[in-house]
């Protein structure tokens, strides 16, 4: 195997990140090569879109060392981050509504004709361009000149994909791409997924949704309050351990202690009074149950 086949592309070993008195990260390793999905994982402010800001550009670590391509950077912008070839896709800040669909896929960028005072935007080759890497994703964009907002929620991710991987993005980076899609539109992106890493691209890919993460992941690194529960193999964990470990294993045990307490005091009022007797804390247990049972695991 040659050097650039072993190295990582991007690489975080023992990175931590303050903000004032809060520990947001803690010692936080992780790695993505190329032609590989990493799945992070973790509950709500578990960290991920911490760390994920901080392989980007838009935040420093103030502890530990990241590594693009064996050699240690710390990015103060997130062009920088971009001009090395990591490409962030944000759910929210992924495309603009209005603009078009060639637009969008163009910002920054845009192609021109002419030159001088006559310079402008080279509509014709952005239509072209965007109609044949939307195809090539299997995505038939009729009108490239419509606004973006007409295209499903998946296949606007699609088009923020696209862009990336058409600008030589080596490393692309995926906030929760999947947590606002149905279940057809999800599968859209988990396809385009798949074709980044066949292209390979390396995928930091974050999602709530273990039924999303693991069909397509690698490897899996699993963050909990900051810090990490460990990176696995998929050959060394299955869907439920992984489930398990994302909701925070101790957490539940607390919930179901909890619960059980609940219960006590539920038969002591039944036993005193004859409007006793609760079903919520069966209900409660039943749903602790589920969650543990990985199913119906997705962002509240
Ligand atoms: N700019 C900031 N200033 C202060 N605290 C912050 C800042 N950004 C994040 N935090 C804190 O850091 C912790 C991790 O947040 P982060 O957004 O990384 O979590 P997350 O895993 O992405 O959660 P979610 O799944 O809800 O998106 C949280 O406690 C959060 O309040
Ligand atoms: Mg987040």
């Amino acid at each position: 195997m040659t050097d650039s086949a072993t190295t990582p592309l991007i690489e975080a070993q023992g990175i931590s990140k303050y903000f004032g008195q809060v520990i947001a990260l803690q010692d936080i390793s992780m790695r993505v090569s190329a032609g590989e999905v990493m799945c992070l994982l973790g509950d709500n402010g578990a960290g991920k879109s911490t760390l994920i800001k901080i392989l980007s550009g838009v935040h420093q670590h103030d502890d530990g060392r990241l590594l693009m391509e064996g050699e240690e950077v710390k990015f103060t912008s997130p062009r920088e981050a971009l001009d090395r070839g990591i490409a962030t896709v944000f759910q929210d800040l992924a495309t603009i509504p209005l603009m078009s669909i060639s637009r969008n896929f163009f910002l920054g960028r845009e192609p021109t004709k002419g030159g001088g005072p006559f310079k402008r935007f080279d509509a014709a080759t952005a239509d072209r361009v965007t109609r044949e890497e939307m195809h090539r994703i299997g995505i038939d964009v009729r009108d490239p000149s419509q606004p973006v907002g007409t295209l499903s929620g998946g296949e606007r991710q699609s088009v923020a994909i696209a862009r990336a991987v058409y600008f030589g993005a080596k490393v692309l980076i995926l906030d929760e791409p999947t947590s606002a899609l149905g279940v057809k539109e999800a599968a859209v992106v988990l396809r385009y997924i798949a074709q980044a890493k066949e292209r390979n691209l390396g995928v930091i890919f974050i999602t709530h949704n273990v039924h999303h993460a693991y069909p397509i992941g690698d490897r899996f690194t699993i963050l909990n309050r900051g810090q990490s529960y460990g990176t696995f193999e998929k050959s060394e964990v299955t869907r439920e351990e992984v489930v398990t470990m994302m909701a925070g294993g101790e957490e539940m045990d607390k919930l179901t202690a909890e619960l059980e307490e609940f219960e006590r005091s539920d038969r002591e009022t039944e036993r005193r009074g004859p409007n006793g007797g609760s079903h919520l804390a069966d209900a409660f247990r039943e749903d602790a149950e589920e969650i543990q049972h990985g199913e119906g695991r997705e962002k509240a």
